[in-house]
Parts: C-alpha cells; sequence; structure tokens
C-alpha cells in the first residue's frame, strides 16, 4: 500500500513539473512591469499607462489596432537595435493582453501593476 502512495506522489510530482514546463514565461503582470511598465510609468513623457487607465474595449482596441502603428519604431532593445515589437513576442504579448484587460477600469478588478 505504501509504495502505491509514494508511486502516486512520484506521478504528481511528474505531472506538475510538465505543467510548468509548458508555459515558461513569467506571469502577465511581471510581463507588463518589464515590458510596458518601464516606459509607462508615472511621469513618463509616453503617458502613464497601467490596466485600470483604459477600459476593457480601449486595450483591445489598442491591442488589435494601435499597438503596432505606436510602438513599431519604438526601440526598445538595450542596444537600441530592436524595437518594441521585435522584443515582446507573440506569446508575451498574449499575456500582457490578458493581464490589461483582466485588469481593466471596467473589470471587475481594475489593476495598476503595483
Ligand atoms: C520603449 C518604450 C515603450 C515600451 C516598451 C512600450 N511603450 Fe507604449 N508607448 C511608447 C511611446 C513612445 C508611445 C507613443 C507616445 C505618444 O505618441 O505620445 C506609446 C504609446 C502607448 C499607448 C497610447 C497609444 C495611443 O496613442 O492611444 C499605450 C496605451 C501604450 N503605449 C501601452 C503600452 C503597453 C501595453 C506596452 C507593453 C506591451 C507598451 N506600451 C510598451 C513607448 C513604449
Amino acid at each position: 500500500m505504501k509504495k502505491i502512495f509514494l508511486l502516486l506522489t512520484v506521478l504528481l510530482l511528474l505531472f506538475s513539473v510538465a505543467a510548468d514546463a509548458g508555459d515558461k514565461l513569467p506571469s502577465g503582470k511581471k510581463l507588463y512591469k518589464a515590458n510596458c511598465k518601464i516606459c509607462h510609468d508615472e511621469d513618463s513623457d509616453n503617458g502613464e499607462y497601467t490596466p485600470m487607465y483604459l477600459i476593457i474595449e480601449q486595450w483591445e482596441e489598442f491591442y488589435d489596432k494601435i499597438y503596432l502603428k505606436t510602438h513599431g519604431k519604438v526601440v526598445f532593445s538595450k542596444d537600441d537595435t530592436l524595437t518594441v515589437p521585435e522584443v515582446i513576442t507573440d506569446e508575451m504579448l498574449k499575456k500582457i493582453r490578458k493581464f490589461s484587460i483582466d485588469g481593466a477600469a471596467d473589470s471587475e478588478h481594475p489593476m495598476t501593476c503595483g
């Protein structure tokens, strides 16, 4: 009997490790801080933006239509060679988008990003 428990525990551990490995990215909040807030903190010349600064509809419009237009030529990498959309991958942007919308002004839990 003990052996079965041991086996189950090991299996469970293996599964949870596998599940984590599928999503190596930091949380949307961390990604937002590192990739958006860095340019949009209070007093920023680019305007201050945290999730609760816009409503859901505005965030959707931003990611669908405005992001590439306004950030496509903004340089972001340390050596000044890569633009914002070249640094932020699609997978990262997906998580950042979800974080913004989940914390929008008219969401259930409006959020700054701390
Ligand atoms: C390297 C700096 C930089 C980074 C990184 C950056 N932005 Fe921007 N952002 C800008 C600049 C520059 C503008 C244009 C400001 C202007 O035109 O006055 C802008 C504009 C905006 C606007 C206003 C767009 C409009 O005109 O309606 C929003 C919203 C925004 N950024 C959100 C974000 C989000 C979300 C992220 C992360 C995915 C991000 N930004 C990453 C520099 C940055």
